[in-house]
């Protein structure tokens, strides 16, 4: 079977519901879910959009934050370009019915979080993703260019290597004709061919134990373009968010947004002591890389499970107020936050580096667009500012679809694409080897490939991760295809390119931290 649009969306976040409202003007549109349409990183985003709005902050310092976070790192251009179109990409989300919250005076009330010197973070209470998300569904539901399929996983994106062609990461013209698409309702795979194809599939923060990120984020879009020989870049710089809600028996970690902080909460030792002080002068809120180092210095030389996050000198009732979401969460296992300390540990959150694209969202592949937590745009540099990757996925899938509206009727839809060989495979024995190998995976990388490491713990990493790729890849060639073997493929996939990239950066920058090159590298 095969199905034929203009433009494919793989991903229901802001990066690809932004594009596809966008084109979806001009062409056929199909967008890819593989859980249910809402159920995405953009959903849990709980702080907010950082953009410059009123005095005394202006771009200038916005630019200035996001570079001193990003340890410099970070694409200038890139960073102008974001930060002063940010306020216009606001309005846009206030024209798909999004509300932010705003003060006595009908101005937006702002928040501040780590690295940002001025009050510039747009929010709805703490659940801003979640109010994004519903109108820009709500949107894209309304259009009628637009199919969404739910329950479907993209496996591979296609290219000349399925017509059989040697496809080398040397070569210039390659191109993407669409995707090999698994309908999980009724297991089989078919074809879904397009003009042009964006990659919208967010982060990978399940290759960890403890991370904030909701199960979907196994790194499929990074794993399948780097598969098709795309260029990939920033992988080393994971970020650790410094406040997930230590709670053992939950998976996602429940975020402690840094906005917290921002409000006046501070990080205490286990004896009601700030520590924060010793480490940076900005205190608790340096930005996230610094405050995740210093709480796992902590936690590992005194041998704490966890430190305490402090709200409670602030009034009760703007408490609850401005962080209901959290204060609920709380008091239903147990502890009032308007009293009571939170204990934190730093969580996977957030990946920096992926999909290296153009200023036009445009990857290494011709027809094939990044937009979002799985590109590199660079933005970020070596450690995102906070609050500025939802500004960063409606930025660029918009720069996509601009792009993608001017060039996608030169390209054809092309017809001897071959179906999805199968042959060969059976129903996977034993559900066990995957989701053993999946604990392993997540060992590996937390254990050796964390918040600080080093050139043994790396090599460690990379000869147990070898082992179990030789295992999953024999294993997916042999199993009729299903969800769980390709999450733990791609997982596998994007485990070894962290390891990787962290071994190829001979020093310490941003999110990178290695004991053995504890020093930045003059740039
Ligand atoms: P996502 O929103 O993650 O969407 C990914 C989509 O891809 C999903 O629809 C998924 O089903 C689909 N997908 C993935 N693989 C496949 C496949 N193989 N086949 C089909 N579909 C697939 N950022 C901020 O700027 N401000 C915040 O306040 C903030 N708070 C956060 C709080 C939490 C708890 C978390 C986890 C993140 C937060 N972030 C925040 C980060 C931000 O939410 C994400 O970076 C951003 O939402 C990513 O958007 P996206 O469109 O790239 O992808
Ligand atoms: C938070 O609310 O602390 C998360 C913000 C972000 O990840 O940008």
């Amino acid at each position: 079977m095969r199905q034929y649009y203009d433009f494919l969306v793989i991903g229901t976040g802001i990066a690809g519901l932004s594009f596809a409202l966008k084109v979806a003007e001009k062409g056929t549109v199909c967008v890819l879910s593989k859980t249910d349409i809402a159920e995405t990183n953009t959903r849990y985003a709980q702080g907010g959009i950082a953009s410059v709005m009123y005095q005394p902050d202006d771009f200038e310092k916005h630019i200035k934050d996001t570079m001193i976070a990003g340890d410099e790192v970070n694409d200038p251009e890139v960073v102008r370009k974001i930060i002063t179109e940010a306020p216009a990409y606001i309005d846009q989300l206030v024209n798909w019915g999004v509300e932010f919250d705003k003060n006595a005076e009908g101005k937006f009330d702002l928040h501040k979080e780590g690295g940002h010197s001025e009050h510039r973070i747009l929010h709805a209470k703490d659940k801003t993703g979640t109010e994004i998300q519903d109108k820009m569904v709500s949107a894209v539901k309304a259009h009628p260019n637009i199919t969404v399929l739910e329950k479907h996983f993209a496996v591979d994106i296609i290219t000349q290597h399925h017509l059989g062609e040697k496809v080398t990461r040397k070569r210039k013209d390659i191109e993407c004709y669409g995707a090999y698409v698994l309908n999980i309702k009724n297991n089989k795979v078919f074809t879904l061919l397009s003009r042009v194809t964006l990659l919208a599939t967010g982060g990978i923060g399940e290759i960890y134990q403890t991370t904030t990120n909701p199960s979907i984020a196994t790194g499929d879009g990074i794993a399948m373009a780097s598969r098709a020989k795309a260029l990939i870049e920033g992988m080393e710089f994971v970020q650790f968010h410094p406040t997930a809600l230590y709670n053992l028996k939950e998976r996602p970690s429940f975020l402690i947004t840094e906005a917290l902080r921002g409000f006046g909460a501070e990080l205490k030792d286990r004896n009601g002591r700030r520590f924060m002080q010793k480490y940076d002068e900005r205190g608790s809120l340096a930005p996230r890389d610094i405050v995740a180092r210093a709480i796992d210095n902590e936690m590992k030389s005194r041998g704490y499970d966890y430190v305490w996050l402090d709200v409670s000198h602030k009034p009760a009732e703007q408490i609850i107020s401005h962080f209901p979401n959290i204060y609920k969460k709380c008091k239903s296992l147990g502890f009032d936050i308007t009293k009571e300390k939170i204990p934190v540990v730093p969580a996977a959150h957030y990946l920096c580096g992926g999909i290296k694209v153009d200023l036009n969202g445009c990857s290494s592949i011709n027809r094939l667009y990044a937009a979002g937590e799985c590109s590199s745009t660079g933005l970020h540099g070596a450690n995102r500012l906070a609050s500025n990757s939802l500004l960063e996925g409606i930025v660029y899938g918009n720069y996509a679809a601009q792009h993608a509206l001017e060039v996608f009727k030169s390209y054809d839809v092309k017809s001897n694409i071959p179906e999805w060989d199968d042959e060969g495979t059976s129903l996977p024995e034993e559900m066990v080897l995957i989701t053993q190998t999946t604990r392993e995976l997540e060992q590996i990388m937390s254990n050796y490939v964390g918040i600080v490491r080093s050139n043994l713990r790396l090599k460690r990493a990379l000869d147990r991760l070898e082992i179990i790729y030789r295992e999953t890849e024999n294993l997916y060639d042999r199993s009729i295809v299903s969800k769980e073997i390709c999450e733990l493929r791609n997982a596998i996939n994007v485990g070894y390119l962290v390891i990787k990239f962290a071994q190829a950066r001979k020093e310490s920058r941003g999110l990178h931290y290695t004991l053995d090159y504890p020093d930045k590298n003059e740039m």
